[in-house]
């Protein structure tokens, strides 16, 4: 019996592209040299799923834990939340909030450089009326470098009930059978895989999709079955073979995910430089609209959304008459496209803040670009225009990755006033210390993510108003000498030249 060899498992490193196969198709194109069992031609690689477009499930918010600094670690955990599924929600948000705890508690010395990080993304493994398959990818550092764990959580919308990725199996001799299945398929797979660790344990089988064609999609934890340099190991069983193996649940998913919606195919590079215009881009935030060397103006930036508070938030800034610019998360963005056209309409700027957060310090080039140019794609595909301005999460972006934002035609901007709101549940405090640090140029550090800052908005907004300050986007500052992609920003009329 034949099985897939999919090249892509051996490739160090691939583990962060969580399966959107555009992205392994660059990946493939840059030169790792496959072992030689993996060089069996192949139509596509099988084990990359085509993940559900989540802006097509109706009720779909996202949820953020945590994102920001917390103590000495870098932490970033979204989920989804389906509203007719809160069993799932709550099961979601126990995996998420367990994970963190364990690697809060696993600890490391407050004083370690690079700050441990912890990240959590998800996907869509399917949707239907009937079925919901969410995969979380949990990510964190530790001593040796990067390693990510994957988790599907499938969800019976008939039954209201939360189902393990083994529940999409015949019971116990289909997990079995599984097993052996996986087993010698990677037998196959060289000296880095590791079949022997392979137990038929619903626990090592946590991690069950399905792609395109219906194939059964097993997963692995990067360690569980090869050695670190394997990255993703992923194994998939043909349509017909895993058939007999589904449970009733199991044929369902396996039909969800085939004929749900897709994420959109990409743009280009080229299309989405087409995308973009030379100057910042939203109506009302044309550089020059405010002569911001005569006024009293301030950039309020929100960051890390879009998100469940961020429709408030809007409703807030348009009452008050003001614009801000958004630096959102791509990941948040795809769910959420709604609004980000809002934001667009109401004359904000949206702007880059990378895919799923991830400190882009700790990446290699080709991975900044990744985060940056999926962002950049689900932005220009929603509203029509490419952002020309990102923020690098956590604020850590130097010259690096100033460079490559420049080479994607954006400017770097970071903040001079940090309103401290992410560890803040006080919105009095927020708003106080936000006026109290406010100057005219100030670039604003807030999160639209967090729910004490919107509350914090309107008296943010009624007591900066009543000082004469006017609130603009990040480009209205520097007013009409225009922000030069690749520089670093930090507040009006600073940039720090990329080539001093
Ligand atoms: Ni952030």
């Amino acid at each position: 019996m034949h099985y897939y060899r999919p090249y892509g498992d051996f490739m160090p490193n691939l583990r962060f592209i969580g399966g959107i196969a555009w992205m392994a198709v660059t990946i493939a194109g840059c030169g790792v040299a496959n072992p030689p069992s993996a060089q069996a031609p192949m139509p596509s690689e099988p084990t990359l799923i085509n993940y559900v477009d989540p802006s097509a499930v109706q009720g779909l918010n996202t949820r953020t834990l945590f994102s920001g600094e917390t103590g000495n670690l870098h932490v970033h955990a979204v989920y989804p939340a389906v509203a007719d599924a809160p069993r799932l929600t709550e099961k979601l948000h126990g995996t998420v909030s367990e994970e963190l705890d364990r690697f809060t508690r696993s600890g490391s010395p407050a004083d370690t450089l690079p700050k441990p990080e912890f990240n959590v993304d998800w996907q869509l493994a399917a949707a239907s009326p009937e079925v919901l398959g969410v995969r979380l990818r949990i990510g964190h550092s530790m001593e040796s470098g990067w390693s990510e764990a994957r988790t599907t959580v499938w969800y019976d919308r008939t039954k209201g009930r939360v189902l393990d990725s083994a529940d999409l199996l015949a019971g116990r001799p289909a997990l079995v059978t599984l097993a052996g299945i996986v087993r010698s398929e990677l037998a196959l797979r060289g000296p880095l895989v590791t079949p022997n660790a392979l137990r038929p344990d619903r626990e090592m089988f946590d991690s069950l999709g399905f792609n395109p064609r219906g194939d059964l999609v097993v997963e692995f934890d990067d360690k569980q079955v090869g050695l670190e340099v394997a990255g993703r190991v992923a194994v998939a069983v043909p349509s017909a073979t895993a058939a007999p193996l589904l449970s009733e649940v199991g044929l369902r998913a396996q039909r969800a995910a085939v004929q749900a919606k897709k994420v959109p195919v990409p743009m280009s590079r080229e299309e989405i430089k087409a995308a973009s215009t030379d100057k910042p881009p939203a109506r009302s935030s044309k550089a020059g609209s405010v002569d911001c060397a005569r006024l009293r103006c301030v950039a309020l930036t929100y960051d890390d959304g879009p998100g469940p508070e961020t429709s408030r938030l809007l409703d807030i800034l348009r009452a008050h008459g003001a614009r801000a610019t958004f630096f959102s998360i791509g990941s948040n963005a795809s769910a959420r496209p709604d609004l980000l056209r809002r934001m667009r309409d109401e004359g904000h700027l949206v702007a880059n803040h990378g895919w799923s957060h991830r400190d882009l310090t700790m990446l290699p080039s080709i991975k900044i670009s990744d985060q940056l140019i999926r962002t950049q794609h689900t932005i220009a595909q929603t509203i029509g225009q490419a952002p020309t301005l990102m923020r690098p999460p956590y604020g850590d972006g130097g010259i690096q990755v100033a460079a490559i934002a420049g080479r994607l035609n954006m400017a770097l901007v970071r903040w001079n006033v940090d309103s401290e709101d992410r560890q803040d549940a006080d919105p009095r405090a927020i708003a106080d210390r936000t006026v109290a640090r406010a100057e005219p140029g100030a670039i604003v550090l807030l999160h639209d993510s967090h729910s004490a800052t919107v509350d914090a908005a309107p008296e943010i907004l009624r007591r900066l108003s009543a000082a004469g300050y006017i609130f603009v986007t990040v480009p209205e500052l520097y007013g009409l000498g225009e922000m030069v992609p690749g520089r670093i920003y930090e507040s009006g009329g600073v940039s720090t030249a990329l080539d001093r």
